[in-house]
């Protein structure tokens, strides 16, 4: 298992829409070890592939309290199913955009079709937290950022924020 980098904001490569995964091999194993060791390093509690560069359908979440009560769960080529109409918000933050927290609006309940590690379908009805988490994560594989739900004001500030750090930090890479 490794720590992976976490690509941040304006990082061009959290638009892609990421590629189906055709067969769960040893390769997607290693992947999802990665994800949740930098998940849980981060720490974090929901985490895309794309997020460490990988442009693959895999998200890994745990939603747990508390590390002893650890409950890591793998969604390979999640896909939303049903939305309920109801709809609520809930502040949101994204490893990929750190120390931005914004309220976002998105459906309450979801169904969401997904397979484990070993393969296997599930269709599991999501609420709450989890539906919340699950929405955030499956947009990241589709290139979207949960700041792509807020204002457009807010957007641009804090896109702009962002670009300005990713610019200072080039400059003092240069510099070193
Ligand atoms: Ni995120």
């Amino acid at each position: 298992m490794a720590v992976r980098e976490i690509i941040k904001l304006p990082d061009k490569r959290l638009r892609l829409k990421s590629e189906p995964v055709k067969q769960i091999d040893a390769s997607i194993r290693k992947l999802v070890d990665d994800m949740f060791e930098t998940m849980y390093k981060a720490p974090g509690i929901g985490l895309a592939a794309i997020q460490i560069g990988i442009p693959k359908r895999v998200i890994t979440l745990d939603l747990s309290k508390k590390e002893q009560d650890h409950a890591p769960r793998v969604f390979i080529n999640p896909e939303i199913t049903w939305h309920s109409e109801e709809r609520a918000k809930f502040e949101e933050g994204c490893l990929s955009i750190p120390e931005y927290y914004e309220e976002v609006e998105r459906p309450t309940a979801v169904k969401v079709r997904y397979l484990d590690l070993a393969g296997k379908k599930h269709e599991i009805d999501a609420k709450g937290l989890l539906a919340t988490c699950l929405q955030h994560e499956i947009d990241h594989i589709n290139g979207v950022l949960f700041i792509d739900h807020i204002s457009k004001l807010k957007r641009d500030r804090v896109i702009k924020k962002f670009v300005k750090a990713a610019k200072e930090n080039a400059a003092k890479k240069v510099e070193a």
